[in-house]
């Protein structure tokens, strides 16, 4: 039986609406409007992309948003300047440097710039900490874009194995340790797989829900599926196809047609995982501008 389709666009509207009426509301009780900025070095059109949407996102919900374009052969010590006088600036809650940078720029010297207490992408070592502590105060935006679809669509993953493939910063190791924690919509068995791990197929056959964010196009192939798993796909791959006027399309980490026969619910790409991030992000800017009310 084909899967459930769990669509991001669909649960993303639903978030963002919320997102829109509590912005509402810190206008109307405090007078403040949430804002972010956003950093775009260099000129890789998806990332372009991924910020005008942002944008455009943050416009909807009645967020302020500035984006702060700079060349390719912007110097490191120049991005931190930037970064910091965003971290001085109150118009600001929300500060998202878009990755990947140029490389000659160290991302971990850029990342640990941004003030803890603006870091809504929450990619600094203060909110990956305490989100490993069990008390996160921003998670990154697609793990908890991830779970929240989880939770939306009746996927608890409450003593479910999950196992991730992919051991990135931005998204494997934090969705690992999000869906770990002992808390309403975690509390998960938790397997992260990687380049190195022997034998993929053999645990991936063993997830209830599997989540694939290793950045390889079609990596995941129905054989490695158990029946009636859960799949959800992070990533987003750009593959030539000369039939598109682009030149190109997007597809996942997962073999979308194959996997979908074995699985019972799996996200799409586009239109999966993608729009959650964008609604995350306005979520934990929404977050931050309350949080500098009460503190
Ligand atoms: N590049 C791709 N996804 C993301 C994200 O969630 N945050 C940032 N900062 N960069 C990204």
């Amino acid at each position: 039986m084909a899967a459930e389709v769990i669509s991001g666009t669909e649960i993303s509207k639903q978030v963002r609406a919320e997102v829109t009426e509590e912005v509402t509301l810190l206008k109307s009780q405090h007078n403040l409007v949430p804002g972010l900025a956003v950093i775009l070095v260099g000129d890789d059109p998806a990332s372009a992309v991924y910020v005008r949407n942002k944008g455009r996102a943050c416009d909807e919900a009645g967020i302020f948003s500035e984006s702060f374009n700079l060349p390719a052969e912007t110097p490191e010590s120049e991005l931190v300047d930037l970064v910091k006088k965003l971290n001085a600036d109150p118009k600001f809650h929300g500060i998202l440097v878009q990755l990947p940078l140029p490389k000659h720029i160290d991302e971990k010297a850029v990342l640990y710039a941004v003030d803890p207490n603006k870091d809504v992408d929450g990619l600094h070592p203060f909110n990956l900490g305490r989100l490993m502590a069990g008390d996160p105060i921003f998670v990154p935006c697609t793990p908890a874009g991830v779970q929240e679809m989880l939770m939306r669509t009746g996927h608890d993953p409450s003593g479910k194995h999950v196992v991730v493939c992919g051991r990135s910063n931005i998204v494997g190791k934090p969705v690992a340790m999000l869906l770990l924690q002992k808390m309403a919509g975690a509390n998960a068995t938790v397997s992260i797989c990687h380049t190195g791990t022997a034998d993929l197929g053999a645990i991936t056959r063993q997830a209830d829900i599997l989540i694939a964010a290793v950045g390889k196009a079609e990596f995941i192939t129905a054989d490695m599926v158990k029946e009636g798993t859960v799949v959800i796909d992070v990533g987003i791959n750009r593959i030539d196809d000369a039939s598109k006027k682009n030149g190109y399309r997007l597809t996942g980490d997962v073999d979308y047609g194959p996997v979908s026969e074995v699985a019972s619910a799996i996200t799409p790409v586009p239109g999966g995982v993608g729009p959650m991030t964008i609604a995350m992000l306005l979520k934990n800017t929404l977050a931050s501008a309350r949080r500098s009310v009460s503190a």
